[in-house]
Order: structure tokens, then C-alpha cells, then sequence
């Protein structure tokens, strides 16, 4: 499961920073959210089980559950995040992956009633529900919402985090808290993976929450990321007016905008590199008919005065 010094650690940051139910027997340290979805789909899923998934939603889970056998079938969401009740009646649905706190790409919050039908519903099907909770500590107007799995009293939610967002991506390190019937399974599909994680890193990095580093970073960068925040939206403000609609930015480090009728946001991102505008088109993150046309924009790593001037950039780029 990983070092229990660090498991005790993240339990600990559990409990009070996200409101999560756990114990650290519950906590397995695994290579990043990516690793956690693919142990997670290999204990849960057989090939051909129907699993549901946000549209649009996170490309890299996908790959995962379709390289699992599974049928996605996917549902829209709106500024209130995946409403299971316009979910279409499968029968048989195994699980829902959802991202609630900062639904990816479009940054909604998923509704507190959204919230229970979601628990509600996979209690009377019998379904999981996988909770992705990659970026939740860098909200910028409130506090951080509390997470799914902490209302959950049927020990239905896997949730999942990850140190990519709250430190940094490289370091290839997240964690699931898996329900505690589950854990015998989880730990012995593990166990034919690579029987455990590296243990240098997470003494470290439990050194580094043992001794408070890791609440002063998060207050640190939550202001440096703020900064970076407001530098895009008022640029965009002050180059698009209301050009672009913007969603999403109350947390996180990326944006979605989304483009008027007629434009291509993969034709505008192709012609964006000769700009050095990396543009990621928002249409690649739908897998069904008609994707909405955008970009996710990445504020994370760009001083202030870099994204003041890649917004003029775009403006040129897009409005000539
Ligand atoms: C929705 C979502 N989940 C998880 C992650 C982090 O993945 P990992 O922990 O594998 O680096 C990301 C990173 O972009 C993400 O967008």
C-alpha cells in the first residue's frame, strides 16, 4: 500500500483539508491519478462493462477504461456538473468517474443535490463511483468545496488524488482511498503490477507534510496562482470583451473559453505555434457529436506579464 508514515500523513490532510472518510489501511500510494484509474478499472471492471463518464471529460481516463474493455457511455455536463439523472437508462452500469470539485475541462462544481442523487443512485444500482479530486486546493473565491467520498455513508466513492497539481506533475505520485471491502482486492491487483510503489519519494515528501511544508505551500501558491488567475481573465477581458465565454475559473489552474459560432478551435490552435501560443483545443476533450469549440488555457506556469502578453498575442492570432 506504501509507507504508512505517508499514508498517516495524507489521512491526516484528508480528514481536515477535503473532508474525506478514511483511515490510512484505506490508502494506496500509487504513480499519479493515471495509475490509480488503471488499478482501479482492473479490480472493478470486466471487458464489456458499461461505465459512465462526463462529456467532455478527461482524455487520459478514457484511454484507460476504453484499454479496460469497458463500454463509456457518456453524459453532458452543465454548470452544475454530471446530472446523473439525465444520465440514459443502462442497465447494469457499473461505475461513474466524475471530477465534482473541478470538473475537467469545463471547471464546474458539481450541485450538493447533484451530489446526493449521484450517491443515492449508486447505492440503489449497486454502482462505484470514482471521484477524480486532481486540482480542489486552489480555489480562489471560497473555500475549498468538501469532497464527494466524505458524504458518501455507503462506502460507494474511490476517490482518487494526486501530488501533479498540488506540487508538481513529475514527481509521479497520488493516492486512492479505496473503500475497506475493496482493499484486499486492490492490494493484490498490486501486488502483480509492481508489488509496490518506491518508498524514497514519499519519505520525503512525508517529511515534507509532517513538518508543515505542504500547508504553507498550498497558502503560498494559492495566492501566486491567484495573481496569475486575474492577470488572464482581465487580459482576456480587456482584449475579447465578450468575445470568449469564459468557464471554470473559480478554481484550479486552467480556464475553458469557449469561441462564438463559426470558428475552429483546432485549426486557431495549429496556427497558434507559430505564435509560441500553445492553445489546447477544448473540442478534443468530447468524444460524441458536436463538440464545443474552445481552449483550455493553462495559467499554472506563466508569470503575469507572460499571459498579458500571449492574450494580445491571441487577440491578433484570432481577431487579426
Ligand atoms: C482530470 C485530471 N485528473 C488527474 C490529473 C493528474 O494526473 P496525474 O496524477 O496522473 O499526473 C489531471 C492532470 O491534468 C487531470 O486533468
Amino acid at each position: 500500500m506504501g509507507s504508512l508514515r505517508f499514508r498517516q500523513a495524507i489521512c491526516r490532510y484528508l480528514r481536515t483539508a477535503r473532508s474525506v472518510r478514511c483511515d490510512p489501511e484505506q490508502i494506496m500510494i500509487v504513480s499519479g491519478s493515471q495509475q490509480a484509474l488503471d488499478i482501479t478499472a482492473r479490480v472493478l471492471f470486466n471487458p464489456g462493462d458499461t461505465v459512465l463518464v462526463e462529456e467532455p471529460g478527461y482524455h487520459l481516463q478514457r484511454t484507460v477504461l476504453a484499454g479496460a474493455g469497458c463500454q463509456l457511455k457518456l453524459v453532458p455536463v452543465d454548470e452544475q456538473g454530471m446530472d446523473i439523472a439525465k444520465a440514459p437508462k443502462y442497465s447494469g452500469v457499473k461505475a461513474a468517474f466524475v471530477t465534482p470539485s473541478h470538473q475537467f475541462p469545463l471547471g464546474s462544481t458539481m450541485s450538493a443535490t447533484r451530489r446526493l442523487h449521484l450517491l443515492n443512485w449508486a447505492e440503489r444500482e449497486g454502482a462505484w463511483v470514482v471521484e477524480d479530486d486532481y486540482d480542489s486546493e486552489f480555489r480562489f473565491d471560497s473555500s475549498p468545496i468538501a469532497s464527494l467520498q466524505g458524504l458518501d455513508v455507503n462506502a460507494r466513492v474511490i476517490y482518487i488524488g494526486t501530488f501533479s497539481k498540488i506540487l508538481f506533475p513529475s514527481l509521479r505520485i497520488g493516492y486512492i482511498v479505496i473503500p475497506r471491502d475493496l482493499v484486499g482486492l486492490f492490494e493484490a491487483i498490486r501486488y502483480a503490477t509492481d508489488i509496490f510503489p518506491p518508498y524514497l519519494y514519499q519519505e520525503v515528501l512525508a517529511d515534507f507534510m509532517e513538518l508543515g511544508h505542504l500547508g504553507r505551500y498550498i497558502r503560498k501558491m494559492r495566492r501566486i496562482y491567484g495573481e496569475r488567475r486575474s492577470a488572464l481573465l482581465e487580459s482576456l477581458q480587456a482584449e475579447f470583451g465578450d468575445f470568449f465565454k469564459v468557464h471554470g475559473s473559480s478554481a484550479g489552474m486552467q480556464v475553458a473559453v469557449t469561441l462564438p459560432e463559426g470558428f475552429n478551435d483546432i485549426e486557431i490552435s495549429a496556427r497558434g505555434t507559430t505564435e509560441r501560443l500553445m492553445l489546447w483545443p477544448l473540442s478534443r476533450y468530447y468524444t460524441g457529436k458536436n463538440p464545443r469549440q474552445g481552449f483550455v488555457l493553462g495559467f499554472g506556469s506563466v508569470p503575469a506579464e507572460h499571459i498579458r502578453s500571449a492574450v494580445k498575442r491571441l487577440r491578433s492570432l484570432i481577431l487579426g
